[in-house]
């Protein structure tokens, strides 16, 4: 469904109506943050999970402008304002950010996120005042406009801002098809799908210096093991289990031959500016704008 062709508004349409349905529910469940996960990230201990990667790999925020990029129910953003980061996050879902503005007024910040809620293509942001621009499984929702939303991003980046990101991947032909044989329906929304190599070689033009590190392979098994995906409220023997799975893929994915099984990616590196990422020559380096068809 992600390979065909349909109007920006209308997959803008289409996202913000599934994820303000997903914010409309998880808050009638009374969904919040938990300390012990702002406490989790404040010291990122456990390297083999992707998002305490991801902040151990980000060290010191303290007084760093972020942009969290489709910041959902503001989680990241929380977390990296409690440690003391200046958070700007754009999400599209007007029912996400407005959860998201609620959680952040209850976690009694001393500077909270400020809320921006738009397509990132039309949001109103500062230029060149980001020292980091942040983003958690967002990529993969714009696919219709890759360059034009990383255009967007090179704008509002400080020269040489860190890019880091984390992605689900489908970096071998036909992986993602045997998934898709089996019983259990991926979930998302009608315009996503992971990044294919195409996109990796897209986003190297605006990230010169990418780096890829593979996540989740065995670990794929964790959505059976952590229930609502919470380590922090799962008993003993399951977060030692998960901590398995995640060691072990960290070890075999960290292996060259094996690396492109990994499902998710962190994708990190320094957004270079916007005139030099459009100029013909490195355009045509980056080959075709969309992905290989059918890969
Ligand atoms: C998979 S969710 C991730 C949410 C959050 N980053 C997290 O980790 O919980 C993807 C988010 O991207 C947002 N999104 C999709 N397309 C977008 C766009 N063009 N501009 C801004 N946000 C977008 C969706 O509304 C959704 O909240």
């Amino acid at each position: 469904m992600a390979d065909q062709a349909r109007h920006p508004e209308e997959i803008h349409r289409s996202e913000a109506a599934y994820f303000d349905a997903q914010a409309a529910t998880l808050e009638r469940a009374g969904w919040r943050l938990d300390p012990a996960v702002v406490a989790r990230y404040l010291r990122p201990a456990r390297f083999w999970f992707n998002k305490e990667y991801r902040f151990r790999r980000l060290g010191e925020v303290r007084g760093l402008r972020i942009l969290d990029v489709g910041c959902g129910l503001g989680d990241n953003a929380i977390l990296l304002a409690s440690h003391g980061a200046r958070v700007t996050a754009v999400d599209l879902s007007p029912r996400s950010v407005e959860l998201a503005r609620r959680r952040a007024a209850r976690a009694g910040l001393a500077e909270p996120p400020e809320f921006v809620c738009a397509p990132l293509e039309r949001a109103d942001l500062p230029e060149a005042a980001f020292d980091v621009i942040w983003g958690d499984g967002v990529l993969h929702h714009v696919l219709h406009d890759l360059d034009g939303v990383l255009r967007c991003l090179a704008r509002a980046a400080r020269r040489d801002a860190r890019f880091l990101f984390s992605e689900p991947v489908d970096r071998v032909p036909g992986l993602r098809r045997l998934r898709l044989l089996l019983p259990v329906p991926p979930d998302g929304t009608p315009d996503e799908r992971p990044l294919r190599e195409a996109e990796l070689r897209r986003i190297r033009r605006w990230v010169p210096d990418l780096r890829v590190r593979p996540f989740s392979f065995a670990g794929r098994l964790n959505r059976f093991l952590l229930p609502g995906g919470a380590y922090e409220s799962a008993g003993a023997l399951r977060r030692a289990a998960a901590d398995g799975l995640c060691l072990a893929d960290w070890i075999a994915l960290g292996v060259p031959g094996l690396a492109r099984l990994g499902g998710m990616a962190v994708l990190e590196g320094h957004l270079r500016d916007a005139a030099r990422a459009a100029s013909p020559r490195v355009l045509a380096d980056a080959g075709p704008a969309q992905a290989d068809a059918g890969v």
